[in-house]
């Protein structure tokens, strides 16, 4: 157990519209899903501790985006289940039958992993369902409702596809063998396995948390279906990863348009490309087809040892997620952060990264010396972001690592965002076809920000 209560990092520089538990530990966002004007924003989390363990849903609502209010536990642990990570949807046409007259029900899909005391190990796919909005939940009597016996089976993640006479679909992964298995469902209850995908990409890690969803490039229609897909270990910055497949999906089968024989990650497609992003996820139900994804803004490499407390760990800022053609003729995912609309903790700034000789330097600092820096070579195409003297970087000795990304051939002067705030900084570039971000421990939040460009 981590000793935290003399950290400089407890509450000073909480970050603000990066949402964060109370006073416990949080690990992956579930659930993700917007009702009624509001987002449902579910996540693992410890309700007892400031490390990993007794995990339960936790559930905070908000209907900006970035103001995040904590609501009770939604699906608490039991003696014998942990309740794993998941989805959430709105049974519209009541599938599941567990809304009654003049009520919708919104159904949580959750791995329930048996508790280590147990005696079991198995994880299988469970329901739990409010009729009340989000506000209570309770589980169905007949779970699990998908068990194949396998302890390495988990973080379902449940959508309708076609109209009213489609069904659901469930991408879930088998962890160690690396796949992603769908099954088909009328009603959320009986689910047939219909294929798989996988061993693809990156390998060097269990497989986690899968979503699949699809977006269409705004300027000529195309359409691609998105696979997304966690790794831990063998992640491009090292420990935790997110990657993604672009390709086809027909309510059954996906099938990747672009498969790369290589023993480098480099060569693979990353959501993001810094140390801290992790089991990211999309909401379900969003208004106007607009696709919001968060992620977990920490690496289980160190995740447990962080310096702040009682809280520990927080969300990524929602990202709006498009699919567009780069520069260098490919597709490819797009990132853009929803931001607060008042001023807040929250510093965004934006700034360019000429070509034509030497590099370019932005520097987020505090009063202390304290210093995040960001080096853009946008002749040589890369970005480089070096938290070494960003603060409190001695709880690990991998914490220091600088993080690099690549910039697609073809893009010229190089645009970026860089958004800190209290414990996270997200660096966008090229159109947010290229991002970073990284967990950081100041003892006072960053207020000063430079740029020098540098010939050399
Ligand atoms: C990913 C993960 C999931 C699992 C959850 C447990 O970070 O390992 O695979 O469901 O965390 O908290």
């Amino acid at each position: 157990m981590t000793s935290t209560a003399t950290s400089p990092a407890t509450t000073s520089i909480r970050p603000s519209a990066h949402f964060t538990a109370r006073r416990s530990w949080l690990n992956d966002p579930n659930g993700l899903l917007f009702h009624d004007g509001v987002y449902h924003l579910f996540f693992q989390t410890n309700p007892s501790g400031s490390t990993w363990g007794n995990i339960s849903w936790g559930h905070a609502t908000s209907t900006d985006l970035v103001t995040w209010t904590e609501r009770d536990i939604a699906i608490p642990h039991t003696e014998d289940e942990m309740a794993f990570s998941g989805s959430a949807v709105v049974d519209a046409h009541n599938t599941a039958g567990f809304a009654g007259p003049g009520e919708t029900a919104l159904v949580a899909i959750y791995t329930a992993a048996a508790h280590p005391g147990s005696g079991r190990t198995t994880q299988a796919q469970s329901l739990a369902f409010s009729v009340d909005a989000g506000e209570t939940w309770t589980r169905y009597a007949g779970n699990p409702v998908l068990d194949i016996g396998s302890s390495e089976f988990r973080d379902p993640k449940v959508f309708w596809y076609g109209g009213d006479d489609g069904h659901w679909v469930m991408a879930v992964v088998a962890a160690t063998e690396h796949r992603v298995l769908f099954y088909t469902s009328p009603d959320l209850i009986s689910w047939t396995k219909t294929s798989q995908f996988g061993p693809a990409h990156a390998t060097g890690g269990v497989w986690e948390c899968p979503d699949l969803f699809p977006l269409t490039v705004a300027e000529t229609g195309e359409t691609r279906w998105v696979l997304i897909v966690s790794l831990n270990p063998g992640g491009i910055a090292g420990g935790s990863g997110t990657q993604y497949f672009l390709g086809d999906f027909d309510g059954t089968t996906f099938t990747p348009e672009r498969i790369v024989e290589s023993d480098d990650l480099a060569d693979f497609d990353w959501v993001d490309y810094g140390h801290d992003y992790y089991a990211a996820v999309s909401f379900a139900n969003v208004p106007d087809g607009r696709r919001l994804m968060v992620g977990w803004a920490s690496n289980w490499l160190y995740a447990e040892e962080t310096p702040t407390g009682p809280w520990r760990s927080a969300m990524s800022l929602v990202r709006e997620m498009s699919l567009v053609r780069r520069a260098d003729g490919r597709l490819a995912l797009a990132q853009a952060p929803v931001l607060p609309a008042a001023p807040s903790m929250l510093r965004a700034h934006r700034f360019s990264a000429p070509r034509g000789g030497g590099r370019t330097t932005a520097s987020l600092s505090n009063a202390s010396g304290e210093e995040f820096v960001v080096t853009v070579d946008a002749d040589a195409r890369v970005i480089a972001c070096d938290r070494g003297a960003s603060g409190d970087t001695g709880f690990h000795a991998e914490f220091r690592a600088v993080a690099r990304a690549p910039l697609p051939a073809g893009v010229g002067d190089v645009e970026l965002l860089i958004v800190a705030d209290g414990t996270v900084v997200e660096v966008f570039a090229a159109g947010g076809t290229v991002c970073l971000t990284e967990q950081v421990f100041p003892s006072a939040p960053y207020n000063r920000f430079e740029v020098r460009h540098t010939a050399e």
